[in-house]
């Protein structure tokens, strides 16, 4: 299974959409704010002479309001940063990356609005604004996108979980859709190798084309835990076996379909991220943290861009704001192996056993961990 032929997010702007349902990923986007803003500032800083344009990428960037979160915060960094030393702020070119099958004519048609925005807002009396330029750039981050020495800043959020391929998997993964307690250990060892051969593949063409001295922040859904069979990287997963284990009992899905469905992703813990990043040796550790977003906390963002407008949901609410943002992405995932067919009723039934988890007060955070790096000379 490719991924890169067919995943995306669901396009549009829609009720079903990632625009509308990425609020999960936004409060963990918020929670790096700090950390990206001293990487752009250090960045700025650490040059000798003071940068003329600021070449950044966000990979995997996707569609909606999140996608313009991140750039909004390396402006604003740019013009802080440019203020305190006195000087005019560089032009910032920002690079936007996703695989060929993303809604980049939904990101395009929200710049028209947003994006003048994002270059006119006010800095000082006396510096103008950082003049910022987009561009789309489709393709996948598990190869080169840019030319040689060319970004000085790279970002990622929640993309790199996800793996290029489903690993070759010599056994089944009896009753489960990721890792889980009962899986065997050579599907674990083949979903790690997996992520490793990924995860030194991006390192080494981000190590091409960044500059020396260039920053990077990778934010990706991890664990806190050594063993990835741990409860805490199944806890959103194990409603969703359930909800196709009960339409299988139900003679709605195949038995057979339901056992050779497993989830390409990796959720890596810190000292996993951090050890491959020395093994491969382009790029130094700056700095490392490990958050959860919190269900509990759970708020729906108006995909009007403006975070400070949240609104706050029922407890029944929650159950079906995650089914509806995991829906808008893995919904391909889902059709592509079980068929179109299943969608509706299989995310009804998600949205009901996550509702039913809730009330019995399980875990419900989801644990992210942040990585900034520095390109070495
Ligand atoms: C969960 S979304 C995250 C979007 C956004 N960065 C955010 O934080 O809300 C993951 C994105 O990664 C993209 N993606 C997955 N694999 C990719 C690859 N190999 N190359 C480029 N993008 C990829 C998906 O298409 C998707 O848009």
């Amino acid at each position: 299974m490719d991924l890169v032929k067919f995943f995306h997010m669901n396009g549009g702007v829609g009720e079903a959409s990632y625009s509308s349902n990425s609020g999960l990923q936004r409060m963990g986007i918020m929670k790096t704010r700090r950390v990206i803003e001293e990487a752009v500032s250090n960045l700025c800083l650490s040059n000798i002479k003071y940068p003329k344009t600021l070449v950044m990428a966000d990979l995997g960037c996707s569609l909606g309001p999140n996608t313009l979160l991140v750039g909004s915060m390396v402006i604003n960094a740019v013009a802080k940063t440019s203020q305190e030393m006195g000087l005019n702020p560089p032009e910032v070119q920002i690079n936007l990356n996703d695989l060929p099958t993303n809604d980049f004519n939904t990101i395009f048609c929200a710049l028209q609005e947003r994006g003048k925005k994002l270059s006119t807002e006010k800095v000082s009396d006396v510096h103008s604004p950082p003049s910022c330029y987009f561009t789309g750039v489709p393709g996948s981050y598990f190869g080169r996108l840019f030319p040689t020495e060319s970004l000085n800043f790279v970002h990622s959020s929640y993309s790199l979980q996800w793996l290029s391929q489903l690993p070759e998997l010599e056994e089944i993964n009896k009753g489960n859709i990721y890792l889980a307690s009962t899986t065997p250990e050579s599907i674990s060892k083949a979903y790690y190798e997996q992520f490793q051969a990924d995860f030194f593949q991006f390192l080494r063409c981000r190590s091409e084309e960044m500059m020396v001295g260039g920053r990077m922040v990778l934010t990706l859904a991890g664990r806190t835990t050594e063993d990835p069979r741990g409860e805490e990287s199944y806890y959103l997963w194990r409603p969703l076996a359930m909800a196709l284990q009960e339409m299988v009992s139900e003679g709605l899905v195949d038995e057979a379909k339901f056992d050779t469905f497993n989830l390409p992703q990796f959720t890596a813990s810190p000292t996993e991220i951090m050890k491959l990043v020395e093994i491969e040796g382009s790029f130094s550790i700056d700095h490392v943290e490990i958050f959860d977003v919190n269900w509990e906390n759970w708020k729906t963002n108006k995909h009007d861009n403006d975070a400070s407008q949240v609104i706050e949901t029922d407890d029944n609410d929650v159950g079906h704001a995650v089914a509806k943002s995991i829906r808008a992405g893995i919904e391909t995932l889902v059709a592509n192996h079980f068929g179109e067919d299943i969608l509706e009723d299989v995310f009804m039934r998600y949205a009901k056993f996550l509702t039913q988890r809730k009330s019995k007060k399980e875990d419900q955070t989801l644990v992210s961990v942040t990585v900034s790096l520095i390109r070495k000379g």
